[in-house]
């Protein structure tokens, strides 16, 4: 037991050494961020960080906060655009059109004093107020914060994504992909070609492994039961069960004008349908049948919807 737990833990410390060279090996910039000495509208600053870094800052958490506290100059009087507006009555960050999550407002702000304070502004300051937010006017003169996403110069690998992070980015494996150099796909339960049928798999990664798919067809006579394409997705499961080939069940003939409601694949095994006789009209037959695997209904055919003043 003692030997057993000793084996767990140098395993985690070898992981953790992975991961840690990993960072440091990928790491190189992320975010960067801007601003300009010049006050301008909200909608020049947007205009002018557009032109040049990639749009008007984001602020997702008290870290962005942190590193633009130190970022940007501290004067008498600093006030900077950030890049969040009010739509309908919800704060919403322009680049990507989210509600914000993060809002570090001062104190009794957001109050709109001036009922057109649709924007806002971050205070730096030697007071309490450092980093706080407060709802202004967009026509008001003010300096621009901008910021320059690093992931779209594509730094990693094709086996991984790219996550913004404050001034730094990560590269992490894509899901379904792991190892130091996500160089281990996972794997999906391996599948069998079907009775009556074959199946044909193949993958970037190798079959039955992340991304690979496999496909289906069943032999004259049979036809396939559920879905012809399967794929192996990245929690390595396949999106569907796999199909069966079944003997088709033959045409149900009706006789007299009702109505036959069956599920979409009428002749395959387990289809049902359901009869529906015209009024002042009888079903002679089963009122509900199913197609069984050999090919034959759950019920005697043929069916005749008959008038209830026929008599027999
Ligand atoms: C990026 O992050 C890594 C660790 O997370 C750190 O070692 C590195 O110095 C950072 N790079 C910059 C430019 O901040
Ligand atoms: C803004 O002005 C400060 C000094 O007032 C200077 O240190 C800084 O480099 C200037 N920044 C830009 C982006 O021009
Ligand atoms: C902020 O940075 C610290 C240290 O670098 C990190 O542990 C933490 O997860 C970061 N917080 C957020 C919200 O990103
Ligand atoms: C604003 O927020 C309210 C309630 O939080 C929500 O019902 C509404 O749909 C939101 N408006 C927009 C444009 O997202
Ligand atoms: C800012 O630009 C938007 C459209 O981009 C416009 O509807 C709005 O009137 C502008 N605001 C000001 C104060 O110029
Ligand atoms: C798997 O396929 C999806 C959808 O086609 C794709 O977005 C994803 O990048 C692929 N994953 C890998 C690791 O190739
Ligand atoms: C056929 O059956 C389905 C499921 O019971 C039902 O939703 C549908 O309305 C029926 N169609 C007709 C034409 O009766």
């Amino acid at each position: 037991m003692f030997g057993f737990a000793l084996m767990l833990r140098a395993a985690f410390i070898h992981i953790g050494l992975l991961m840690y060279l990993r960072v440091i090996l990928v790491d190189v910039e992320g975010w960067t961020y801007g601003y300009s000495n010049t006050t301008m509208t909200w909608n020049d600053s947007r205009k002018w960080c557009q032109q040049n870094y990639t749009d008007i800052v984001m602020i997702h958490n008290e870290n962005v906060t942190r590193f633009l506290e130190k970022l940007l100059p501290r004067r008498s009087s600093s006030y900077y655009w950030i890049g969040l507006k009010k739509n309908n009555g919800n704060w919403t960050w322009v680049s990507h059109r989210r509600i914000a999550e993060y809002q570090p407002w001062a104190a009794d702000e957001p109050n709109n004093i001036k009922s057109n304070e649709n924007c806002v502004e971050m205070y730096i300051t030697e007071s309490n107020n450092n980093g706080k937010w407060n709802d202004e006017g967009c026509e008001k003169n003010k300096l621009p914060v901008c910021h320059k996403a690093q992931c779209s110069n594509n730094p990693c690998t094709d086996r991984e994504d790219c996550i913004e992070q404050v001034n730094n980015f990560t590269c992490v494996c894509k899901a379904g992909l792991s190892g130091p150099r996500c160089e281990t796909a996972v794997s999906c339960e391996k599948l069998s070609k079907p009775s009556h049928g074959w199946m044909e798999c193949s993958g970037l990664y190798g079959n039955h492994l992340l991304n690979s798919s496999c496909q289906f067809i069943c032999a004259a006579g049979f036809k396939l039961s559920g879905t012809a394409d399967l794929h192996c997705n990245s929690s390595g499961a396949w999106n569907a069960p796999p199909p069966t080939c079944a003997v088709a069940c033959y045409p149900i003939l009706l006789f007299g004008g009702g109505l036959m409601n069956c599920t979409e694949s009428h002749d395959t095994y387990k289809s049902t349908c359901r009869v529906q006789c015209p009024p002042g009209h009888l079903l002679l037959g089963f009122v509900e049948f199913t197609c069984r695997s050999d090919g034959t209904w759950t019920s005697s055919f043929p069916l005749m919807c008959a008038s209830e003043q026929f008599h027999f």
